[in-house]
């Protein structure tokens, strides 16, 4: 029994240690051998890398580092069908001292009563920090847990990465702001309804009538009301 349990907890051992180490491996944005890696963005597009290709350091100026993508109010009522819009720091666009520095920050306006809907950042955590408003966050886990939390102005929240999440302007007569860290320079977006509803080619009409027990006339009325 004693030698059965051994190398049953050796077999354990050989399986997840190799596992662990891959997760340890796998957990951000690859580490810089530099100081600093700020975006060449006007290098030719002909090299493909994780990440953009560096400037000359002696060439690099502290407006590299600086940014005021994110002072900018955006109008998020019209931006999407939800009554949110985001602007996300790229070292392309915006911020090129972040290239490989393996962080993004992003401003997230919500109009009064508007949602961020539910969506996963695939490459990134995120600490959302309330700037003004009440707003109501929540993540799903991968045992579909809800953990939920209303937040006032000076207060953050942790959305672990990949999960499911959702930021929700509870104030139906005031706007919301929001500013997010995340722990990848190209943290990806995906929002839940689109990835089902407005996909391009859309996805085919019986996977979604199956998959949330709706009918022809549903899918259509869901994919009208966003926007499609
Ligand atoms: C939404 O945000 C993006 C990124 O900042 C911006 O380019 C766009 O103009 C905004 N849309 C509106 C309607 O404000």
């Amino acid at each position: 029994m004693r030698a059965a349990a051994a190398r049953a907890a050796s077999t354990t051992h050989r399986i997840l240690l190799p596992l662990f180490l891959f997760a340890a491996l796998c957990e951000s944005d690859p580490d810089l051998l530099l100081d600093y890696c700020v975006a060449d963005t006007a290098a030719a597009a002909s090299l493909h890398l994780n990440g953009l290709p560096c400037i000359d350091p002696a060439r690099a100026r502290a407006e590299h580092f600086a940014t005021s993508a994110l002072s900018r109010a955006t109008n998020p009522s019209s931006a999407t069908p939800f009554g949110f819009n985001a602007t996300v720091t790229s070292p392309a666009a915006s911020l090129p001292g972040a290239n490989a520095q393996g962080l993004a920050m992003a401003r997230v306006d919500l109009a009064p009563g508007g949602v961020a809907p539910p969506h996963s950042h695939p490459r990134a955590s995120e600490v959302a920090l309330v700037l003004a408003g009440s707003v109501l966050v929540g993540f799903a886990d991968t045992s579909y847990r809800l953990y939920t939390q209303l937040l006032r102005a000076g207060e953050a929240f942790v959305f672990p990465r990949g999960m499911v999440h959702f930021m929700y302007n509870v104030d139906v007569a005031a706007p919301a702001v929001v500013l997010s860290g995340l722990n990848s320079q190209s943290p990806g977006a995906q929002l839940v309804p689109l990835s089902a509803f407005r996909t391009e080619p859309r996805m085919p009409e019986e996977i979604l009538e199956k998959a949330f027990k709706i009918n022809g006339q549903d899918v259509h009325r869901i994919q009208r009301n966003l926007g499609g």
